[in-house]
């Protein structure tokens, strides 16, 4: 047994994503629908998460460092604006590598507890056990699920001041309205003195966009063709990695990147525990994420929608990403 601490783990419903059937139930829809559709959840399993991590190491992926330069130059005075203990619960946690810029500001000024919220189970353990070693004076309950599930347990917890950080752009892979609606939820949940830290790409020239989400060494693509190799692992897919091709398109008026898969010839493929065969024609695509890039004025509208007031919009200096505060 191991005499290290350990961090409290919550199992949302969504941590059994696939024995539930809720994974077998959103491909069946999804692959039926026309056009044809998968839900960008399912891209973090542990193999996802694991590529996931390497897109935010990319040269073209500008974002993560770009976030990462704005928390670092900002951090310390965001923290320094709380009195009490705090809580920072984290959506989409991931390796949580930016939030440890995060965790060492607020720990310099009182004690901190962290609630990392993920749907990878796999890269919930592995951080919260690398971030317990590294910090001993941090307590953590993580919460392996939804955001749905994450919600739960920021509404039910209290007591100190809770912080929810919401990096890395992921509010740009809901709808613009959906977002609106999710972040009043979040505000909500973190009621009375909550605040809100989001990350969100801004509008730029497209050749930098289409070269953020279409690598020059396949990454991405590989991440994009992770979802077909999960439908094969956990739901016994016949889909032929090769036959399908990544592709990034940018919708200037829309302002979202949208990533696709395309099959690059006629084809039909069986998927044994669905008992479904899917018929794809030369060219079709299943259309797996978008990525809504956002203009100042659209993150006022968006906070507006929300109910929110903004309090900050950090960019950074080569103004390509937002860090905003939330109340
Ligand atoms: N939140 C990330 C983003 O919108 C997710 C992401 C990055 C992504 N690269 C991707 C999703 C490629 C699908 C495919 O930037």
């Amino acid at each position: 047994m191991s005499a290290g601490r350990k961090a409290l783990v919550l199992h949302g419903p969504a941590d059994t994503i696939a024995g539930s059937g809720e994974f077998a139930r959103a491909v069946r829809a999804g692959l039926c629908a026309s056009p044809k559709r998968l839900p960008c959840c399912y891209f973090y399993d542990a193999a996802g998460s694991r590529l996931f991590e390497e897109i935010c190491a990319l040269p073209e992926y500008y974002l993560t460092r770009a976030e990462r330069e704005i928390l670092l130059r900002e951090a310390r005075a965001f923290a320094g604006t709380f009195s009490g203990p705090v809580m920072l619960a984290e959506l989409g946690s991931g390796s949580a590598a930016k939030t440890r810029i995060l965790i060492d500001a607020f720990l310099r000024r009182g004690p901190l507890r962290y609630a990392p919220v993920d749907i990878s189970r796999s890269a919930l353990a592995e951080s919260s056990r690398a971030l317990l070693n590294e910090y001993p004076e941090l307590q953590i309950t993580s919460v392996a699920g939804t955001y749905e599930d994450g919600l739960r347990y920021l509404r039910r917890t209290g007591g100190e001041h809770k912080v929810v950080a919401w990096l890395g752009s992921s509010a740009g892979n809901l709808e613009r309205d959906e977002a609106a609606r999710f972040l009043r939820r979040v505000a909500e949940a973190a009621a009375p003195r909550g605040r809100l830290l989001l990350g969100l790409d801004l509008r730029k020239d497209e050749r930098v966009l289409l070269r953020a989400y279409d690598d020059a060494q396949g990454v991405t693509a590989r991440f994009n063709r992770n979802l077909l190799a999960r439908i094969n692992r956990e739901l016994g897919g016949r889909f032929d990695l090769s036959a399908f091709r990544h592709r990034a398109v940018y919708r200037r008026e829309a302002g979202r990147i949208e990533m696709h898969l395309v099959s690059t010839h006629a084809q039909q493929v069986r998927i044994d525990a669905l008992g479904l065969t899917v018929r794809f024609a030369a060219g079709e695509t299943i259309h797996t994420e978008n990525s809504y890039k956002y203009s100042l004025p659209e993150i006022e509208t968006l906070a507006r929608d929300a109910g929110l007031r903004l309090m900050a919009s950090w960019l950074d200096r080569e103004q390509r990403f937002s860090l905003n505060v939330l109340a």
